[in-house]
């Protein structure tokens, strides 16, 4: 949550600020703002609540004066309301020092009571004005130098932070600090920068460092310093960031989520690449792992959200060809409820972002508690797969619209790898069927590509005809449950009506109630290749809500005629079997929720009070 780049260098800092806060924007959309120290040595600031859009208008009626150091922010509130005096930058020591935050400082009440008492004055309601106000304190202390008062004003502060700061009196350095927060160093030609991840900076330059847990680091236009919180100089890790500035860009289509679903065939392509070896898995970023696997009695899953949903349809791969038992837990329920946890437990953690606060918390709690941790992560050098053993990357490239949805198919993608690597390396799986599995796996693209191609338009169509539905209930079995869960979400998310998912057996426990004639529910109907049991309960489900006046459309696999007379619409996908079906249900649904959301007239790419990276807890 919370954008935020940082950059020096020899060229006008303002244009590159508010380019890499339009790549950042899905972090937080609330307020936005940025400080830029002019050729004259002064800091000139400008913030405003609402879009990046409302700061960039107001720059372009009266633009701050030129200058090569700046920084920038967009913001997701968290203390104080997205009002233009709680937007970042936060001015102090008389508009000289600037600092922009990301994430909550938790002893904010406690310092800000001590800086009131030695007379400070604050204008916002935010913690972060409260380390502005430290740091210029700090400044005098240690004799106008810059480093050593943001040394001393981090080691003060406690909670999760990303925090930037520069002042006036030192052009050409922009001074950062990272917490259990995100932040990544571009180095370029005779210029750097600092950001939030690394779309700040992907239009400069492809070559990123990732700074690790309590770091400060400098910028200079010559160079990056990347110390301790006690001044002690550390090694950093270069890496390549995979993806270019093209990749982040919406490309003529309508929005980031309508080209993310359309990348969904690609996201799955790409995480299988590179990782068959004569028919069997071969997942090079996992040497290493084998007598984990090999030892390990239990694996647990932990995620957030769409992730978790990942886990969810993962848990029945991995239970299904390693033979191991799985658990899949919310990550923010795991931390806090004392789990049991030992060196035969794998915690394989699941995240787009790689800095979700409550799984970054679930996998550290692991890790003490002596557990082996892999990571499945879509974004290189992020907080998460640096906390974790091992790491197995999810290649589906930058994805920018809030809700997930290219990400998902590649993180059920990447648990079906890893399931069929450790079924392979425990002996569970014969090489026949690891074999057979990796075709089905190879053929899934496609079949995402002909849902795209086939159903997508009429998929969308309902959409438009449903718009001013109310309340939409989605119904799955065995993996077509997450499969509904996650239907649901991505209704709520961006159409912003009630929608639930529910588990098909659980209906007459009790949601049947809900069920009131003319009420859509969507039916995930379980592949009826070699699930013939579970297909036709669902069926009978089918019947008992039909019965009952809802009104039924159902995802079906192509040529699954037994669902034909007792669905008022049927979205087909391509026969996939009981294990891959996950993967191809789960895309009319996504087209559904942002086909509902456009006919609403709803900005499906960044939903009210969302925000893409959650890094507080
Ligand atoms: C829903 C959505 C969220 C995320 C969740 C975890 O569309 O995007 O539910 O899945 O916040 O985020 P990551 O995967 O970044 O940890």
């Amino acid at each position: 949550m919370c954008g935020i780049v940082g950059y020096v260098g020899p060229r006008p800092s303002e244009g590159i600020l508010l380019s890499g806060l339009a790549r950042l924007e899905y972090r937080g959309y609330d307020s936005a703002g940025i400080a830029v120290i002019d050729a004259d040595g002064t800091l000139g600031m400008r913030k405003r609540a609402g879009k990046l859009s409302v700061l960039r208008d107001d720059l372009d009626r009266a633009p701050l004066a030129d200058g090569t150091t700046g920084i920038g922010h967009t913001r997701w509130a968290t203390h104080g309301g997205p009002t233009d005096q709680n937007a970042h930058p936060h001015l102090a020591d008389g508009g000289k020092l600037a600092v922009i935050h990301n994430g909550i400082i938790e002893n904010f009440a406690a310092l800000k009571a001590e800086l009131v008492a030695g007379g400070a004055e604050f204008l916002s309601e935010t913690d972060t004005e409260v380390a502005a106000v430290l740091l210029a304190r700090e400044y005098h202390a240690h004799g106008d130098d810059l480093e050593a008062a943001f040394r001393a004003t981090v080691r003060r502060l406690e909670g999760a932070f990303t925090l930037l700061a520069l002042h006036e009196e030192h052009p050409g350095l922009v001074v950062g600090a990272r917490r259990n927060s995100p932040l990544v160093i571009g180095l370029g030609e005779g210029e750097n920068f600092l950001g939030s991840d690394v779309a700040a900076f992907v239009e400069h330059t492809r070559h990123a460092l990732a700074i690790g847990q309590d770091q400060i680091v400098a910028i200079t236009p010559e160079g990056v310093r990347v110390t301790d919180f006690d001044g002690a100089e550390v090694g950093v890790e270069p890496f390549e960031v995979t993806w270019d500035a093209a990749a982040a860009e919406k490309g003529g289509w309508s929005s980031f989520m309508a080209k993310e679903v359309s990348e969904e065939p690609d996201a799955v392509a790409n995480t299988i690449r590179g990782r068959f070896h004569d028919d069997a898995v071969a997942i090079p970023e996992l040497e290493g792992m084998d007598a984990v696997f090999a030892g390990i009695h239990r694996i647990i899953v932990v995620a957030c959200g769409t992730a978790s949903y990942a886990g969810q349809v993962g848990k029945y791969a991995l239970e299904q060809w390693s033979r191991v038992p799985v658990d899949v837990e919310l990550a923010h329920e795991f931390r806090y409820r004392d789990p049991v946890l030992d060196s035969s437990t794998l915690v394989v953690s699941i995240s787009q972002s790689g800095e979700t606060m409550d799984t970054l918390m679930a996998v550290k709690y692991a890790r003490e508690r002596g557990a082996a941790t892999l990571s499945i992560c879509n974004t290189q050098g992020a907080t998460i797969p640096r906390e974790s053993d091992a790491v197995v990357y999810t290649h589906a490239g930058p994805e920018v619209a809030v809700a997930s949805t290219k990400a998902f198919v590649a993180q059920i993608t990447a648990l079906y790898l890893l399931a069929l690597h450790i079924g392979r390396v425990r002996g569970a799986l014969s090489a026949q069927d690891s074999a057979r599995a990796v075709a089905e796996l190879e053929a899934v693209p496609g079949k995402i590509q002909w849902i795209l191609d086939n159903e997508q338009e009429r998929t969308a169509h309902l959409a438009r005809w449903m718009a001013d539905t109310r309340s939409v209930l989605f119904l799955g079995r065995h993996v077509g449950f997450p499969i509904a869960l996650e239907g649901a979400l991505k209704l709520k998310e961006i159409s912003y009506i009630h929608a639930e998912g529910f588990a098909a057996g659980e209906l007459k426990h009790g949601p049947i109630a809900l069920i009131e004639p003319g009420q859509p529910v969507f039916v995930i109907v379980p592949s009826p290749v070699h699930s013939a049991m579970l297909h036709d309960k669902v069926v009978s489900n089918i019947q008992e809500i039909r019965a009952r006046g809802a009104r039924v459309i159902v995802i079906a696999e192509e040529g699954d005629a037994a669902v034909l007379p007792f669905a008022d619409e049927v979205l087909h996908i391509p026969l996939a079997g009981p294990a891959f079906e996950p993967l191809l249900a789960v895309v009319p649904l996504h087209i559904f929720a942002m086909g509902l959301a456009e006919a609403k007239g709803l900005d499906v790419d960044q939903p009210r009070n969302l925000a893409k990276s959650v890094t507080v807890e």
